[in-house]
């Protein structure tokens, strides 16, 4: 096996329908809401230089893409996929890395944010700098969250304004980097786990009460 990583290009736009299909079954299978993409969107983001693919030999592995917002003040890494066949190789890891290097070297004053539900990619995140936080610290550019229309959980976005979602938000602030006085976040694994089943519980069947969940969860 020999991962390649690359910017993609116009040589692999035949991958775009795969990529697609790769990221849509990915969510049925974890049974949570995704944004959906087409493959004319993929190709305008390998036309721009703006995502990131993995290949072996002409094998699809991986990808990732970048979109500006507010005039390049934000950055957001979307649409992260590793092939079934590639998966826990550290692969995710690889590319997030690569995005991440990438946008710092052509937007290095951009605040870069992600919004996932995937634990593995909250991890990926801390490693590289992020912290979570609020949907209030991300973009409120209505377009980006426009974009999350297409996801099962729109319904719930837009109930609370954009404030809130089943995803957690995740910042890299370039200016609070500089600040040697920040502390570094650590990922906890049980503390966002946690979250994440709240999140569920009352987002997802409102009428649960709060110690209802309290007490499942200590059993
Ligand atoms: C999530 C996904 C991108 C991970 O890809 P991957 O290449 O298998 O991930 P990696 O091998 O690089 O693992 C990254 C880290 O996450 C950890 N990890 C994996 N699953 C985890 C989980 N459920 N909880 C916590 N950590 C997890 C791994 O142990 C690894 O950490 P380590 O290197 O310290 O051991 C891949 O499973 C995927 O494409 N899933 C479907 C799409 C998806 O969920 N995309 C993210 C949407 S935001």
């Amino acid at each position: 096996m020999n991962i390649n990583i690359v910017v993609a290009d116009q040589r692999h736009y035949k991958y775009a329908e795969q990529i697609c299909e790769t990221i849509y079954q990915s969510a049925i299978v974890r049974g949570t809401g995704i944004a959906k993409r087409t493959p004319e969107y993929i190709q305008k983001k390998m036309d721009q230089k703006q995502a990131i693919i993995a290949t072996d030999g002409e094998k699809f592995a991986g990808f990732c893409y970048i979109e500006k917002w507010q005039n390049g003040e934000f950055v957001v890494h979307s649409g992260l996929i590793v092939h079934p066949d590639y998966r826990s190789l550290g692969l995710a890891k690889k590319i997030k890395k690569f995005v991440f290097e990438y946008t710092r070297k052509k937007f290095p004053n951009a605040k870069i944010f992600g919004i996932t539900t995937g634990l593995a990619v909250m991890k990926i995140n801390s490693e590289l700098g992020y912290k979570p936080v609020p949907f209030s610290e991300l973009t409120d550019d209505p377009d980006f969250w426009n974009g999350c229309k297409t996801c099962t959980n729109f319904g719930i976005l837009q109930s609370k304004q954009n404030k809130m979602c089943l995803c957690t938000g995740m910042l890299f602030d370039p200016k609070a980097q500089k600040n040697s006085k920040e502390e570094k976040y650590t990922f906890d694994k049980k503390v966002l786990s946690r979250l994440k089943k709240i999140k569920q519980a009352f987002l997802l069947s409102p009428h649960k009460k709060e110690n209802e969940i309290i007490h499942k969860d200590n059993k």
